[in-house]
């Protein structure tokens, strides 16, 4: 693409050049692309995963490194866009599935960690008396939604403008397609007049709110703590369900990001790493709410699935609750993200650009900020960040290509303090090249 205006061209040709290089040194997984491509489109099943000229395919992972098929090694700072929080292979949760092995899977029948599983996220979240499992953390949003339009007799679903709650339930721009076909109101996130404003016009069939405490794929943009207290009110005095969409936020501390605010919604849906990196989702609530699920107590809803107590998932998230995610390790984990976040902010402004986040969660923008809700990023040029992001590749740090990084259990202070190097390494290169002036 050729653009108009001399920064845009310079953008556009040092992005060229950028994925000319990236090519040049990935034969291998370059033809493994091509050849993905004629059976999946775009050569995978997840687009999140797709960039140009083709992502580079992964041999072996461990701790928090990831080495590709032509033999580049990265330090692994997305975390599988969160899912990856135990960093590659934890030997605890290896062996809780070799047990799997030996004992079988597929039952079609209950076994003993489903009950485990749950007895220990709903003793660390505050809202949930009860829970079911899924097997994504899409599907528990879905249950959430469908769980409050049972209970209210609401037909309605409130919901923030650039809002990612799972592949059906994309409220950006690229999303609406596949959106699933619920009756839709939408709001302002950070802004809860705009929230006021809906539920005083719509509130009488409104059945529930569903809110990440912190937008996560929409730019790692925390919400501010009087509007998620705000929320809280509001939807008390409407009859509204609040639910939290934890899936990413529930790192944030052993009773997730609700515990850390004081904020406790009605309902709470949770997936990525709970599930000890296997296929994992669930949501919960009051047992008066979840009871609807329970025949004995006149519960009229039947929820299928398969999978949704696969052997696997359920032993390997206990092994990862019970052994793994402390409060101890998640503590670390946030101050460690907050440490970061901080010493990148001065990095990246002489460049134009900016750092949001919370916790382990930060997000890379093409703007010099304050970025507070999706409207602020507007105007930011997704070439700046991906000039970056290869820029940090070539220095063996992978981030995903938007500019998100999740860290994981698996790196070190001194991994951190490579990245911060690396960053500015790369800003600096990136600015006496001419391509990146604020
Ligand atoms: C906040 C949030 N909700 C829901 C989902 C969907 O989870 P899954 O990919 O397991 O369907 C995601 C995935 O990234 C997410 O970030």
């Amino acid at each position: 693409m050729i653009s108009e205006d001399p920064a845009g061209a310079a953008l556009d040709a040092a992005l060229d050049d950028a994925r000319a290089r990236y090519a040049d040194r990935r034969p291998r997984s370059a033809e493994q692309a091509r050849a993905a491509a004629e059976v999946l489109p775009a050569g995978s099943t997840r687009s999140v995963l797709d960039f140009a000229p083709f992502p580079f395919r992964v041999a072996r992972a461990d701790g928090a490194e990831l080495i590709d098929v032509d033999g580049h090694r990265y330090l692994d700072l997305l975390g599988d866009y969160t899912a990856g929080l135990l960093g590659h292979n934890p030997p605890e949760v290896a062996d809780a599935v070799r047990a799997v092995l030996d004992r079988g899977w597929s039952l079609g029948a209950v076994a003993d960690g489903e009950h485990r599983l749950a007895e220990l996220l709903t003793d660390r979240f505050p809202s949930m008396d009860q829970m079911r499992f899924t097997n994504s953390g899409t599907e528990a949003n879905l249950m959430a939604i469908n769980l409050a339009r049972h209970a209210t007799g609401r037909n309605r679903v409130l919901i923030f403008d650039g809002a990612y709650h799972g592949g059906l339930l994309y409220f950006g721009a690229a999303g609406a397609a596949l959106q699933a076909p619920f009756d839709y109101v939408r709001a302002r996130y950070n802004d809860l007049d705009s929230v006021a404003e809906a539920l005083a016009e719509h509130g009488h069939d409104v059945a529930c709110l569903l809110v990440e405490p912190m937008m996560g794929a929409g730019g790692c943009l925390p919400g501010r703590p009087d509007f998620l207290a705000g929320m809280r009110r509001l939807c008390a005095e409407h009859g509204v369900i609040l639910i939290f969409d934890e899936v990413m936020t529930s790192r944030m501390s052993t009773g997730g990001a609700q515990q850390r605010l004081g904020v406790v919604p009605d309902m709470t849906t949770l997936g990525k790493y709970l599930g000890g990196g296997m296929t994992f989702g669930a949501f919960g609530g009051s047992s008066e709410l979840m009871g609807a699920f329970d025949p004995a107590r006149g519960g009229q809803l039947t929820h299928g699935g398969t999978f949704n107590n696969n052997s696997m998932t359920m032993t390997a998230g206990v092994a990862a609750v019970e052994r793994i995610l402390t409060a101890e390790a998640l503590d670390r984990l946030f101050a460690e993200g907050e440490e970061l976040r901080e010493r990148i902010g001065p990095i990246l402004a002489p460049a134009g650009l900016s750092a949001t986040g919370w916790g382990s969660l930060i997000g890379l923008h093409a703007v010099p900020g304050p970025v507070e809700g999706p409207a602020d990023l507007a105007d930011a040029d997704s070439r700046r960040i991906e000039l970056l992001f290869h820029e940090l590749l070539e220095r063996e740090v992978y981030m995903a290509t938007r500019g998100f990084i999740a860290l994981s259990l698996a790196v070190t202070p001194a991994d951190l303090d490579a990245v911060v190097e690396a960053l500015s390494d790369a800003v600096e290169s990136l600015l006496g090249r001419g391509v990146l002036a604020g």
